[in-house]
């Protein structure tokens, strides 16, 4: 029996619009979750591994261990990611191995206890692998940038709300069109300028405030957005975000991460640094 690994995900820029059509762009990152079908034992079955274990033709007596090192519920993929290492390891025990397509339609089912209304963008990332751009209900579009991107990974709490209640929470909102459409127009921009190879960290700000305008970015992820804005840092969230407790990841984007590095270190602020758009 051989074990499955998903990355996680992060989305670069267009959470929330992409449930609207708009265009998103997201990359699998080097954490993740590993899963195997095992003779006894096994991890504790969420509602979305008896689901997954289930649409993958297995039977509820299977054992499954997996293994994640994704934060649960902060944006980086972790739902989809446990969905799809858990149906391609049941089919690779069952001798049908599974491609990409139907995976992709198999974990939607998982994603849509999850997220309710799903764009499918955390299921393609982290099926794909690499860095994609993705509109809703049309083949991904695989991207390669000219210059990879350094960022940090801010931890600013774990969210109190799913991200089904947070895509619900933009739903009601009045003021989302406007501001939906703003950060689809942004993310095309960033999505050129990142294939020629520019500097997109001004873009991913605005893309960061456009989010904290919406309101699903709480007042504690706010508040160290602006500390480290201060100290010359880019930040956006990325994922559903939170309000009433913590806002999930914060992507963090500078010139001097060093700076960066040593404030989040000195203030016990959790964080993984990573580099994406490496080929
Ligand atoms: O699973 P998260 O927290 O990365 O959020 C997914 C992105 C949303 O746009 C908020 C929802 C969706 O289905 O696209």
């Amino acid at each position: 029996m051989s074990s499955v690994f998903v990355p996680g995900k992060i989305i670069i820029s267009g959470e929330h619009s992409v449930v609207y059509g708009e265009m998103a762009i997201a990359a699998s990152i080097s954490i993740g979750v590993s899963a195997e079908v095992v003779k006894s034992g096994g991890s504790k079955k969420t509602e979305i591994v008896r689901k997954a274990i289930e649409i993958a033709g297995g039977n509820s007596g299977l054992h499954v261990w997996i293994q994640s090192n994704l934060p649960i519920g902060s944006g980086l993929g972790s739902s989809a990611a446990t969905a799809t290492a858990v149906v391609k390891t049941i089919r690779e025990y069952l001798g049908k191995p599974i491609d990409n397509d139907e995976l992709f339609k198999l974990v939607m089912e998982c994603e849509k206890i999850a997220h309710g209304n799903p764009s499918g963008i955390d299921p393609a990332t982290v099926i794909s692998g690499g860095l994609i751009s993705f509109v809703k209900g049309k083949p991904i579009q695989k991207m390669i940038f000219k210059s990879p991107i350094r960022l940090l990974l801010v931890n600013s709490g774990r969210p109190k709300e799913t991200t089904r209640e947070m895509v619900e929470f933009v739903a009601q909102s009045k003021n989302k069109e406007e501001i939906i459409t703003k950060i689809g127009e942004l993310t095309e921009r960033v999505a050129t300028m990142l294939v020629n190879g520019e500097e997109v960290r001004g873009l991913l700000n605005d893309n960061g405030l456009f989010l904290e305008e919406l309101g699903v970015v709480g007042k504690t992820a706010r508040s160290l957005s602006q500390k480290l804005r201060e100290l010359g840092a880019s930040v956006k969230i990325t994922g559903a975000g939170g309000v009433v407790a913590g806002s999930g990841m914060l992507m963090a984007m500078s010139p001097n991460l060093a700076k960066i590095k040593r404030f989040l270190d000195n203030g016990n602020i959790s964080y993984i640094e990573t580099q994406i758009g490496d080929r």
